[in-house]
């Protein structure tokens, strides 16, 4: 769809063919294309689906959730508060918890309260940092791939997204640099506004950033600043507390004492708690706290103060803490299936590798070259017709910067049963073995 000009309204056709005259904001929200490629698929019965990117529906905290509510509807006052408004930056206690919260799970890393902006989800943080920092035109630098509902909110504001190589170990801090000077010497320093990132265990990637590249994106970021100016480094967070072996890597902000000047960290309870409750956070450097407000006073002045009381009781009563082996263990068997049945279904000459997580929800598979794994080629209804869902992968990327490779293809184990993930990969196998 074309949208013109930059200051023409576009005329959107209307289901009943009237003409509408829509905002140009709205000409470029395309929605997530992956929906209706899902909703197409789902017409088949006996589905599996490795697609969706869901917790999964057995590990959700029914009892916990229930003792907590219990707990809020037996004290009143409290219960009167948690059902009135509260400040536009959210419930003051949860913001003090979710401090300490993340200081005791990440020793080096101290927020504080005045510096954390609840939101309705980690994503309507995004949303709003990205209206709030980005004009028309201006450049962010993504990890490719990359979380791809980020990727429709950035091309709704008409950001230039550029896409930075990235393997099993995070982005690529020497394809980094070369873009970040290929901007310098354009003359377009003042446009790069930030680099994003989902740091552990990404989505889609299933990547970690390692301790030595945490080291030096730091430097290198820090001396752009020192160079150019301000430039923001979002790590969003989505998935720190699915880790299920080894050690938890310190979060970025811990690598500098600077970097609560330009260090933008994102939390949600989304996955590691419940995503209905939907309650996410961003800890953000001081001089945005003010602006991101009025901004977010002016779309809801708050996002839901029941569903915040809620997750300070979860949090306090340590029901968040005692949910998370429980979901880790259940997580960990299904990507141990996962990677099984990929080991069983691929051989070394096969041509198909996967990244192996140590965490979080998806597996990245990379078939050969010569495969099309959108659903423009002739993988997608083959594997359709077998009934498996997947994401292709091309979704994830941005359309500037590193290629776009339409032969890969994101995996969740997060919502079938081990038997379920391994008859989907076999299904999937079979497809792929048909090209
Ligand atoms: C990388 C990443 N960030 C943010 C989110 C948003 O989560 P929520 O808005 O539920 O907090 C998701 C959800 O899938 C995600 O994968």
């Amino acid at each position: 769809m074309s949208v013109g000009s930059q200051t023409e309204p576009v005329a959107l056709q209307c289901a009943d063919d009237e003409r509408y005259e829509f905002s140009r904001r709205a000409g470029l929200a395309q929605g997530q294309p992956i929906g209706n490629l899902m909703a197409q698929a789902l017409q088949f019965p006996d589905l599996i689906s490795l697609a969706a990117g869901f917790v999964d529906n057995a590990t959700l905290p029914c009892e916990a959730a229930e003792r907590c509510l219990q707990r809020l509807c037996a004290d009143h006052s409290k219960l009167r508060r948690a059902l009135q408004y509260d400040a536009t930056a959210g419930n003051l206690e949860l913001r003090k918890c979710i401090a300490e919260w993340s200081h005791r799970a990440q020793p080096e890393f101290a927020p504080e309260p005045e510096r954390i902006i609840l939101t309705s989800g980690s994503n309507q943080f995004l949303h709003l940092l990205a209206e709030a920092i980005i004009n028309p035109g201006d450049i962010v630098l993504v990890a490719a791939p990359t979380y791809f509902v980020f990727l429709g909110t950035l091309k709704g504001i008409d950001a230039q997204v550029v896409g930075v190589r990235a393997d099993q170990d995070g982005i690529c801090i020497d394809a980094l640099r070369e873009r970040m000077e290929q901007i310098a010497l354009a003359g377009d320093a003042p446009r790069l506004k930030a680099i994003y990132l989902v740091t552990d265990f990404d989505n889609p990637g299933g990547s970690t950033l390692s301790l030595s590249r945490r080291q030096e994106l730091i430097e290198v970021v820090s001396r752009w600043r020192k160079q150019h100016g301000s430039l923001l480094l979002i790590s969003d967070n989505a998935y720190h507390l699915l880790r299920y072996r080894g050690e938890p890597l310190p979060a970025l902000s811990s690598f500098d004492a600077q970097a609560e000047e330009y260090i933008v960290e994102l939390g949600t309870f989304s996955k590691c708690f419940s995503p209905g409750i939907r309650v996410g956070w961003g800890v953000v450097p001081s001089y945005l706290v003010e602006r991101l407000l009025e901004m977010k006073s002016n779309v809801d002045f708050g996002s839901p103060h029941f569903n915040q009381v809620l997750m300070q009781e979860a949090i306090t009563s340590g029901e968040v803490d005692r949910h998370l082996p429980t979901i880790r263990d259940a997580y960990e068997c299904k990507l141990n299936a996962m990677l099984d049945a990929l080991q069983a279904s691929f051989g070394a000459d096969s041509g198909v590798s996967w990244r192996r997580p140590s965490g979080g929800l998806y597996v990245w598979l990379t078939l050969p070259e010569h495969m099309d794994a959108s659903e423009s080629g002739s993988l997608w209804p083959a594997a359709v017709q077998r009934g498996v869902l997947y994401v292709p992968g091309h979704y994830c990327y941005p359309e500037l910067g590193e290629g776009v490779a339409r032969n890969t293809i994101r995996l969740s184990f997060g919502v079938q049963d081990p038997a379920g993930i391994t008859d989907g990969i076999r299904r999937l196998a079979d497809a792929i073995a048909s090209q």
